[in-house]
C-alpha cells in the first residue's frame, strides 16, 4: 500500500479515553494508522509538534437560519454558521429543522436541506423540533422520519408558538420509546413566565434585564422536574438541553439516582456569563437575552460543579446568533417597547472550544480527555454518530482539530467569522485555541482563515443514540 494522504506527525493526540504522543495516518478522508512513528512517506506532512490533536468538535445544540418571527432573521446561514464553527474548531454541528405550526415535518426538512446543500464548511446533521404534534405526525411522520436518520428531536415547554401541552410531550415521548429516538428537552414553564412577563409590563418594567427577572429559576427548576417525571412515567431517557443552575441539575441528579436515564447539556453563557449583562446601557442588555437567562455567580460554579463531577454530558453552544445594531435583530422596533419581543438567543458557535478549554482545561478545573469527552465524543455517543464521529480511532472520519494550547489572545467578535455584529464574550483573556482543522482529512481552516475554495460539508445521518439503545415498544403497564 503507498503511502497516506496526509500524515499528522509530532503531536499529542487525545481522546476522551485517554492522551498519546503519536503520529496519524489518514488516507480516503479516514484515521487508517496510528503509531509512535508512522514514517514521512505521504502526500502532505503536517508537523503538529507542541499541538494538541483533538477530534474535532461536535456542537450537538446550535440554531442555523431558522424562522424566527416575524421581520426577525437569524444572523448565520449554513454557510457564515459552518464556517464560523470550523474558525473554532468544529468539524459538525447539529442545528434543529424547526416545524412550524400546520407544516409538514417532511416539508420543514426538505426546505432545511435545500438551504444547507452545498454551504456547510463542516459536517451537519438534523435535530427536529415537534411543535404541532397531529395525530398524523405523531403516527406516520415522525416515526417515518426517525427510522431515516433523523434520531433526536426537541419539544419545548415555553415559547407561544412552540410549546407543547404535558399532554402532547407524554404523547411524543411514547412515539420516542416505539421508535428509539432522543427526546430533547427545552425546560422553562411557560404558564409561569407569562405571568410574571404580564406583571412586568404592568409596573412598565421592560427593559431587557427584566427578561431574566420573567424567568427565574424556579421556572426551570420546576419545568425539569416535570420533564424528567414525563419520562419516567413513559419510560424514555430524556436530554435537558440549555441547563443553567444547580437546582435544576439537582433534579436531574435526583432523576439519575432513581434510575433514570437523564442526559444534560450546559452551555458557555452559564459558566461566564450572569443577568447583570442583561442591564446595558439603553438596549446593550439585548446583547445577553437568552433562554434560560445567565444567572448569578452562584449558579456559575454549580454549572462548573456539574462540568467538573460529570452531572453535564455535553457541552454546546446554543448558537442562536441575532445581530445586534439591526432592525431584523435584537434592536427590532419592539424590542424596545418590552424585553418580550427581543429575539432570544445568543452566539457562541465559535467561541465555544476556547472557552471550555481556556476556563476549564488551563484553569486545572478538567483533564484534557473530559474536555475531549464533553465537546466531541459525548454529542456523538448520544445522538449516534460515534465512532464514525467524535474520536481519532483506526476507521473513524479524519474530523480533527490542532490545538495549540500555549495561544494567549483577546477573544474579539472579528476572530470569529460569524454572520453576528458582536460576541457576548468580546474582551475574554483566552488560553489555547484551535489552529487548523480539517474535516474527513480535508484541512478547511488554518490559523483563522478558512482553505479551499468550496464547502466540503456534507449531511450525515445518524443511527440511534447509544443511551437509548433502539426501538423499546410501549411501556409495560405496573
Ligand atoms: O435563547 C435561546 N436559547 N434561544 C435558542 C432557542 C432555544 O431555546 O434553544
Ligand atoms: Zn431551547
Ligand atoms: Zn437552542
Amino acid at each position: 500500500m503507498s503511502g497516506f494522504d496526509l500524515l499528522i506527525k509530532n503531536g499529542t493526540v487525545a481522546n476522551a479515553s485517554d492522551v498519546a504522543r503519536c503520529d496519524v495516518g489518514i488516507r480516503g478522508g479516514r484515521v487508517v494508522a496510528l503509531a509512535e512513528d508512522l514514517g514521512t512517506d505521504a502526500s502532505e506532512v503536517i508537523d503538529a509538534a507542541g499541538l494538541y490533536v483533538l477530534p474535532g468538535g461536535i456542537d450537538s445544540h446550535v440554531h442555523l437560519s431558522q424562522p424566527s418571527g416575524p421581520g426577525i432573521v437569524m444572523a448565520d446561514d449554513f454557510a457564515s454558521g459552518t464556517r464560523s464553527a470550523a474558525i473554532g474548531g468544529n468539524t459538525l454541528v447539529l442545528p434543529f429543522c424547526l416545524q412550524q405550526k400546520g407544516q409538514s415535518l417532511r416539508e420543514a426538512l426538505n426546505a432545511y436541506h435545500a438551504l444547507a446543500e452545498g454551504n456547510c464548511h463542516v459536517d451537519v446533521s438534523f435535530h427536529l423540533i415537534v411543535s404541532d404534534p397531529t395525530e398524523s405526525v405523531l403516527g406516520q411522520e415522525l416515526p417515518a422520519l426517525i427510522d431515516d436518520g433523523y434520531t433526536s428531536f426537541k419539544v419545548f415547554m415555553t415559547y407561544e408558538d412552540l410549546r407543547l401541552t404535558d399532554l402532547e410531550i407524554l404523547k411524543v415521548m411514547e412515539v420516542a420509546r416505539q421508535t428509539g429516538a432522543l427526546v430533547m428537552i427545552h425546560a422553562e414553564n411557560y404558564d409561569a413566565i407569562r405571568f410574571l412577563t404580564e406583571r412586568l409590563e404592568r409596573e412598565g418594567r421592560t427593559a431587557p434585564r427584566h427578561h431574566a427577572t420573567s424567568r427565574p429559576i424556579a421556572v426551570e427548576r420546576e419545568a425539569t422536574h416535570r420533564a424528567i417525571s414525563l419520562a419516567q412515567i413513559t419510560d424514555v431517557p430524556l436530554m435537558v438541553v440549555h441547563v443553567s443552575n444547580g437546582e435544576a441539575l439537582d433534579e436531574i441528579r435526583r432523576g439519575r439516582r432513581a434510575g433514570l436515564k437523564i442526559l444534560s447539556e450546559t452551555c458557555p453563557q452559564y459558566l461566564t456569563l450572569t443577568a447583570d449583562d442583561l442591564d446595558g446601557l439603553n438596549m446593550e442588555g439585548a446583547k445577553y437575552v437568552c433562554s434560560p437567562p445567565p444567572r448569578d455567580v452562584a449558579s456559575q460554579k454549580e454549572c462548573w460543579q456539574g462540568i467538573e463531577d460529570g452531572a453535564f454530558d455535553v457541552f454546546s453552544s446554543d448558537h442562536c446568533p441575532f445581530r445586534y445594531d439591526d432592525a431584523a435583530g435584537k434592536l427590532t422596533p419592539r424590542g424596545r417597547t418590552s424585553f418580550r419581543w427581543i429575539p432570544n438567543g445568543i452566539p457562541g458557535i465559535a467561541a465555544r472550544l476556547p472557552i471550555l478549554f481556556s476556563e476549564g482545561v488551563v484553569k486545572g478545573r478538567i483533564s484534557l480527555q473530559r474536555f475531549v469527552a464533553l465537546t466531541s465524543t459525548n454529542h456523538a455517543r448520544i445522538y449516534g454518530l460515534h465512532p464514525r464521529k467524535g474520536t481519532i480511532a483506526i476507521g473513524s472520519d479524519a474530523d480533527i482539530a490542532l490545538w495549540d494550547p500555549a495561544r494567549r489572545l483577546t477573544l474579539t467578535h472579528d476572530l470569529l467569522h460569524d454572520g453576528c455584529d458582536y460576541t457576548p464574550y468580546e474582551g475574554m483573556q483566552i488560553t489555547g485555541w484551535p489552529v487548523m482543522t480539517l474535516v474527513r482529512g480535508q484541512i478547511v481552516m488554518r490559523e483563522g482563515e478558512m482553505v479551499g475554495t468550496r464547502p466540503l460539508g456534507g449531511y450525515v445521518s445518524r443511527g440511534f443514540s447509544e443511551y437509548v439503545g433502539g426501538p423499546k415498544g410501549p411501556a409495560p403497564l405496573g
